[in-house]
């Protein structure tokens, strides 16, 4: 990993000069190993947002933002989007190599037999008050976690890491359905076994007890496929979260419940419900003949208002997992005879104008994963305030994974960032305070 390279760092205050080694990854940009800077200087790096910091090695999801390129081990989202269930991209995320086909029957079905709940689960459910927002019910549920398997808080025992990654990834559907159900009034529906990972959790969301649910394949293909293009993104907000909080050897369980507690931010995992918002607006206020004036709104600075689903972080070249989604949108669509959909068609009208417009080419904006994906959520009968709910089932997989690379990693150490203090210098107190 290091490189024949050195990066030399200079002061102009007469500290000496450093010399840091350079690290070089699989692909990607090298990286000036500073581990040893405060020590050497007495310095630190300032970097908010960690724009230019790589806060660890990783082996499992590599992104290139300019090729548009997102690799889960090595392999193309788009290969695996189109070969392999989402359960297969659990494995493979997890364990580092696409399952054998006849590992990965016993592995699927441990993971259909952990789908059921501690039943106290449910008791617990009925504190929160019935407008709950599901994503607030949610963390505190995969947080519960915690004290409903106390067997598996073990970060040390290899056994007791993979027991709490199955149980996570086979409960998370479980725990987000009774969200959903405890927020429309409806039971639970209990899992049933004889269901794939994807139709199951489509049956505990819409069945009810007097009536039976049948999945539909093309729309369990479509939430399959969601699934899979948000399992893992690299170290993003709510996946550093993760690694931070289980940094410090709490439970797998604590990590995740803050991952999704991070997810639920709208600069994170709120903004396909933004987008879809803004959709319905457009529709709402004359659809297709706004859209130019839409448009104009949205690149005047003075407007405040953006083209929601466009842009990202990482991608300045186009979001793979789009494409994907615009594919899956355009099936699901024409499954449930919605082909002449005016928000799909407004979606669509946005995204040609965007790509064409100078203002759009010009700073690399591009539709990211959500510009679709909430026009899918949709159509399959999810609702708006539970579409971040799919996304952290989805998401832990990756969280959980990230988790065990770092905890089984020798070198690991808890997470502690510096500062730059720019508060009082020491200062005193005064004389005696009143209720001193
Ligand atoms: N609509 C209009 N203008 C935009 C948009 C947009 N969606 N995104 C960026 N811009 C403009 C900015 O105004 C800025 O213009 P300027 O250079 O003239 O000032 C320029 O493009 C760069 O914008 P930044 O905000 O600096 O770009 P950054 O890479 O930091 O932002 C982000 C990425 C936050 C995703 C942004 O593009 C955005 O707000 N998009 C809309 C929200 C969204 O879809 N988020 C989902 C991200 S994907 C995910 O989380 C799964």
């Amino acid at each position: 990993m290091t490189t024949d390279h050195k990066a030399i760092l200079s002061f102009t205050d007469g500290t000496p000069s450093v010399e840091f080694p350079m690290l070089k990854g699989t692909t990607g940009p090298d990286v000036i190993d500073i581990r040893k800077l405060y020590a050497q200087t007495g310095k630190f790096t300032y970097d908010t947002g960690f724009l230019s910091t790589a806060s660890c090695d990783s082996t499992i999801t590599y992104i290139d933002g300019d090729k548009g390129q997102l690799l889960y081990r090595g392999y193309p989202i788009e290969q695996l989007a189109v070969n392999c269930s989402f359960l297969e991209v659990c494995y493979l995320l997890y364990y580092g190599e696409l399952p054998p086909e006849s590992e990965f029957k016993e592995f699927e079905q441990l993971v259909i037999h952990h789908t059921m709940v501690h039943e106290q689960m449910q008791f617990a459910m009925r504190g929160f008050r019935r407008d709950s927002h599901p994503m607030a019910i949610l963390t505190s549920l995969v947080g519960s976690m915690a004290a409903f398997y106390p067997d598996s808080l073990d970060i040390n025992s290899p056994e007791q890491q993979d027991i709490s990654f199955v149980r996570l990834i086979a409960k998370m559907p479980t725990m987000v359905a009774m969200s959903y159900k405890y927020s429309i009034g409806q039971p639970y529906i209990y899992p049933k076994n004889s269901l794939d990972y994807a139709s199951n959790f489509m049956h505990m969301m819409f069945a009810t007890p007097c009536e039976e649910y049948t999945p539909n394949p093309v729309l369990v293909r479509a939430m399959d496929r969601i699934f899979t293009l948000h399992a893992d993104h690299e170290q993003n907000a709510s996946t550093s979260t993760v690694r931070l909080c289980g940094s410090s050897g709490t439970s797998p369980f604590s990590a995740i419940a803050a991952g999704v507690a991070c997810l639920w931010g709208p600069a994170h995992g709120g903004a396909n419900q933004a987008c879809l918002e803004m959709l319905e607006q457009i529709q709402a206020e004359g659809g297709l003949a706004k859209v130019g004036e839409f448009m104009e709104r949205v690149k005047d600075k003075n407007s405040g208002a953006r083209l929601m689903g466009f842009g990202h972080r990482v991608y300045k070249n186009f979001d793979p997992r789009a494409k994907l989604m615009q594919e899956t949108c355009r099936e699901v669509l024409d499954e449930l005879g919605l082909g002449n959909d005016p928000i799909f068609k407004l979606a669509m009208a946005l995204e040609k104008i965007a790509l064409e417009d100078d203002y759009f080419v010009q700073r690399k904006l591009y539709p990211n994963v959500d510009f679709y994906s909430g026009i899918v959520q949709r159509a399959l009968g999810i609702p708006t305030s539970m579409f971040t709910c799919i996304f952290a089932l989805a998401r832990t997989i990756g969280w959980v994974a990230q988790w065990k690379e770092m905890i089984t990693d020798p070198e690991y150490k808890i997470g502690r960032p510096r500062q730059l203090y720019t508060g009082h210098p020491e200062r005193a107190v005064h004389g005696k305070r009143s209720r001193a």
